[in-house]
This record gives C-alpha cells, sequence and structure tokens, in this order.
C-alpha cells in the first residue's frame, strides 16, 4: 500500500450517473462532507456531473457543478482527479467513460459489477500501468465493506471458501414471498419500487448480479483472474411459493446463495450461483430482505460472517464515498489485491460432479404406478432418497410428489430427472434444487 501525505487540496471528482446510487452519493457528500474532509485530510469536491436527462429533478442541489451530456467526454475533458462512474452496465457509456479516466489516468471509483465481471481484469492492468486507482467497493454486496475485509482485513489468509447472499433485490424476494405467501411478480415490483433491482431486473432474479458479484470476490479472495463465464448460473424464477413451504416442512429455507470454493481434488476452483435449500441455524438462512451476507473462511481466522444492507442508495454510496476517501488520503492497493499480471488462472470444477442432497419436487397424475415409476428410474441412476412427500390432489388430479435425496452425484440425479421428464405422468418439468450444507 502505497500512502501519500495527504495534501490540502480539494480532490476534485466528476460523477457520471445521477440515479440511485448517484443521487446517494452526492447527497452522502454533502450530509457528512465535514467529517469526510477530516478523515481524509481533505475536502471532496464535485467539479462535474453527467446524466441522460439534465432537466430531472433529482433533489440535489448541483448549480455550481459542470453538466456534461456525454460521461465519457466528461471524462476526457472534466477537470477532475477521480471519475465515478455510477450509469451501469458491462459495455456503452459506462464502459467508454471509465476507460477514457483510466487513458488521462485519472483515478476511477465504480459500483459496476458487470464491468468488473466482464472487463476488470483488462480495466486493472490498465489503472495499474498508470499507477491510479481502480475502486470498486459498492460493486458487491452494497454497503457491506467486503472487498476491504478480503483484499486487506484477511489478506494473511488462504481464504479456501466464499459463500453469501449476493442480491439483496432476490433475498427480498424470498424472504417477502416465506413471511407473507405472496406472489413473486408482485414481490419483484415492490423491490424495484425500492430502487434496489437492477435497470433490468432479470439481472436480479436470473442470478447474473450475484453471478457477475462472486466473481469478483472470488478473484480478491483467492488471486485468481475474474472468470465470470465459470460461474454455473440458476435464478430464481422458477421458484414458487409451494417450494418455500415444502422446504420448510423438511426443515429448510431457500436462498440464492453464491458459493465459490477451491477445489482441493483438482486444484480448481468452483463457482455458482443458485437457489438452494439451508438449514435455518446457517448464518445465511437469517439475513432477511435487502440484506446482503458474506461468510469467509480462512485458514487463520475461521469463520468470518460480514452482514449489510446490499442494495439502495444510502448503503452503496456508503461505499461509493469510502473508495473516494481512500484516493483522497492516498491509500492505494493491487485492485484484486494482487497486481493484476500476477492473477492466477485455475480450471474451474463442473458442477457434475457435485455431491449433495437434493429437493426434487415432480407433478404427476394421480394414478396406481406412478410413484413406482419414479423410484425404479431414481433405483436405476442410483439416486437413494432419504424423504418422500406426497399430499393433496389438485383439481385435475394431479400431485406433486416431493423428495428429498441421499447424498447423490448430481450427473446421476440429472439422468434420472431427464428419464422422468419422458413419462407421461409428468405434467411439468421436475423442479430441482440443491440443498448445500452451510452451519
Ligand atoms: P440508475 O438508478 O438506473 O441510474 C443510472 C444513471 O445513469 C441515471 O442517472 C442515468 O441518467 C445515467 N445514465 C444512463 N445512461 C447514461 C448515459 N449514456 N450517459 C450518461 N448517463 C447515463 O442506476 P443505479 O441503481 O444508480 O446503479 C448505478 C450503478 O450502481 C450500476 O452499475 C449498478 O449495478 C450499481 N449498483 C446499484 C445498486 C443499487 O442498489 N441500485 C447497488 C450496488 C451497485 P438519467 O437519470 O438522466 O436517466
Ligand atoms: N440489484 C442489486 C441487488 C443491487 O439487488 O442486489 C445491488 O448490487
Amino acid at each position: 500500500m502505497s500512502v501519500n501525505q495527504p495534501q490540502n487540496q480539494p480532490l476534485k471528482i466528476a460523477i457520471a450517473g445521477l440515479g440511485t446510487v448517484g443521487a446517494g452519493t452526492v447527497k452522502v457528500l454533502a450530509a457528512n462532507g465535514a467529517a469526510i474532509a477530516a478523515r481524509c485530510g481533505r475536502p471532496i469536491s464535485i467539479v462535474a456531473v453527467s446524466a441522460r436527462d439534465k432537466t430531472k429533478d433529482r433533489g440535489l442541489s448541483l448549480g455550481h457543478v459542470a453538466w456534461f451530456d456525454d460521461a465519457a467526454e466528461m471524462a476526457s475533458k472534466a477537470n477532475a482527479d477521480v471519475i465515478v462512474e455510477l450509469i451501469g452496465g458491462a459495455e456503452g457509456m459506462a464502459r467508454k467513460c471509465v476507460e477514457a479516466a483510466l487513458a488521462r489516468k485519472l483515478h476511477v471509483v465504480t459500483a459496476n459489477k458487470a464491468l468488473l465481471a466482464h472487463h476488470g481484469v483488462a480495466l486493472a492492468k490498465t489503472a495499474e500501468a498508470a499507477g491510479v486507482s481502480l475502486n470498486f467497493e459498492a460493486a458487491v454486496a452494497g454497503g457491506i465493506p467486503i472487498i476491504k475485509a478480503l483484499r486487506e482485513g484477511l489478506a494473511g489468509n488462504t481464504v479456501w471458501r466464499l459463500t453469501g447472499i449476493l442480491n439483496g433485490t432476490c433475498n427480498y424476494i424470498l424472504s417477502t414471498m416465506r413471511a407473507s405467501g405472496r406472489e413473486f411478480a408482485d414481490v419483484l415490483k415492490e423491490a424495484q419500487d425500492l430502487g434496489y433491482a437492477e435497470a433490468d431486473p432479470a439481472f436480479d432474479i436470473d442470478g447474473v448480479d450475484a453471478a457477475h458479484k462472486l466473481a469478483i470476490l472470488t478473484s480478491v479472495a483467492f488471486g485468481t483472474e475474474v472468470d465470470i463465464k465459470s460461474v454455473h448460473i440458476e435464478g430464481i424464477r422458477s421458484v414458487s411459493s409451494l417450494d418455500i413451504q415444502y422446504a420448510e416442512e423438511f426443515g429448510y429455507r431457500i436462498k440464492l446463495i453464491g458459493l465459490a470454493e477451491r477445489d482441493a481434488k483438482t486444484g480448481g476452483v468452483i463457482q455458482r450461483v443458485y437457489p438452494c435449500l439451508i438449514k435455518p441455524e446457517a448464518p445465511l438462512a437469517g439475513v432477511e430482505g435487502v440484506f446482503n451476507a458474506v461468510v469467509a473462511e480462512g485458514d487463520f481466522v475461521g469463520k468470518s460472517v460480514y452482514e449489510g444492507r446490499g442494495a439502495g442508495a444510502g448503503p452503496t454510496a456508503s461505499a461509493v464515498v469510502a473508495d473516494i476517501m481512500d484516493i483522497a488520503a492516498g491509500r492505494r492497493v493491487p485492485t484484486f489485491g494482487v497486481p493484476a499480471s500476477e492473477l492466477k488462472i485455475l480450471p474451474s470444477v463442473p458442477l457434475d460432479q457435485h455431491v449433495g442432497e437434493y429437493y426434487v419436487r415432480l407433478l404427476v397424475t394421480d394414478r396406481p404406478g406412478v410413484f413406482a415409476d419414479i423410484a425404479g428410474i431414481f433405483r436405476d441412476e442410483g439416486v437413494s432418497m432419504e424423504s418422500v412427500l406426497q399430499r393433496g390432489r389438485t383439481q385435475n388430479a394431479n400431485v406433486n410428489v416431493v423428495i428429498i435425496t441421499h447424498k447423490t452425484q448430481e450427473l446421476n440425479l440429472k439422468k434420472a430427472l431427464k428419464r422422468l421428464q419422458a413419462n407421461a405422468a409428468l405434467m411439468e418439468p421436475p423442479h430441482m434444487m440443491r440443498i448445500e450444507n452451510l452451519d
């Protein structure tokens, strides 16, 4: 870490994007300006801003600040030390803006996990060659300082596993569905209104946003290149309130979990995002609403748990401002903890090799022999059933059969489910979720 002497001159920042996070950042700087200046040794001054619509009322007083319609032009021309990119998206204006800033050797602060997941290593190399910071605390888990915790606080450990609730929108939806019995679409709309969801909420509910964050965390924790393509991703669209109820009956909660692990056998890395069943006593099970949490397991620290608000204006802006303050105070570390050119490339471990217990729900016609067919297919593929529940016919004489398996290899279960799908008694594709032991 290089620590420059704090200067008395204000740190000049230009903010691209004045939506939920951008406007939140302006508000934090206005509300806590004096304390922030005292902590980093100099004031922080907003000299320029950019967004699409200059006429929009954002509830901000920015009269003295230069306005740019074009954020990349702002990054190329503004008289700033730092460009704060809060537009979003892996490509387009956000990328142009960050690249223009780094080309001028300006520091960059961003909350953009999509950009970092896809171009983080290249951008980090450019920033490090230019001797400037590329700070992204807000990109992962909103207000939780998890990047700093992994990159600095746990730097003396070999972290072997990370698990987390990394998407506030999904966690809000799943916990609200569980608490209220309300339907998915209704709760998603509420999360959007609260400013938690991405511009395209498919990124949230399909698990992509959590995957971006997991890929970034994996890089910081394991010293590997960000490898978004190797993350196995499943979202929560197909999780119904029925699954939530059945999971409860079997003693589990359903959460969208991101999991990254070093695989001792192969020397590879496992990265997965999917809804799964966890025991209520697991640290992540009690994390509700828009809260995120990360559990880091290291060789000397053991298990450490970090929890806080993962989305929304205030928490995210809190992390953006902390990144700006590091630059103001002259604190700089390599972007992903080790120099970008030294990040390792490790093989990924295919999910078919996963061994664990599974939850399976099958909607079948309720007639003699159907259960025997299911049991026969499971037997043939070497999948052993631990518990089975069948209750209540629907009006169409269909019935849900819910099975918890013993530990089995995923490939075997997939073969069984494929064969079941060809069975005429099955009224819809099987619903399958993994059971994770995260106690
Ligand atoms: P948002 O509310 O949609 O705001 C986006 C802002 O970017 C708006 O001010 C918009 O201008 C501006 N913009 C869009 N296209 C532009 C362009 N071509 N040129 C200049 N400005 C442009 O998004 P957000 O929720 O604040 O998210 C911003 C970033 O933070 C994203 O990377 C997101 O993933 C990340 N993030 C968000 C949260 C959260 O809770 N919302 C949490 C963590 C990280 P107009 O206002 O004029 O339309
Ligand atoms: N859409 C994201 C979420 C915002 O719901 O977690 C925070 O990154």
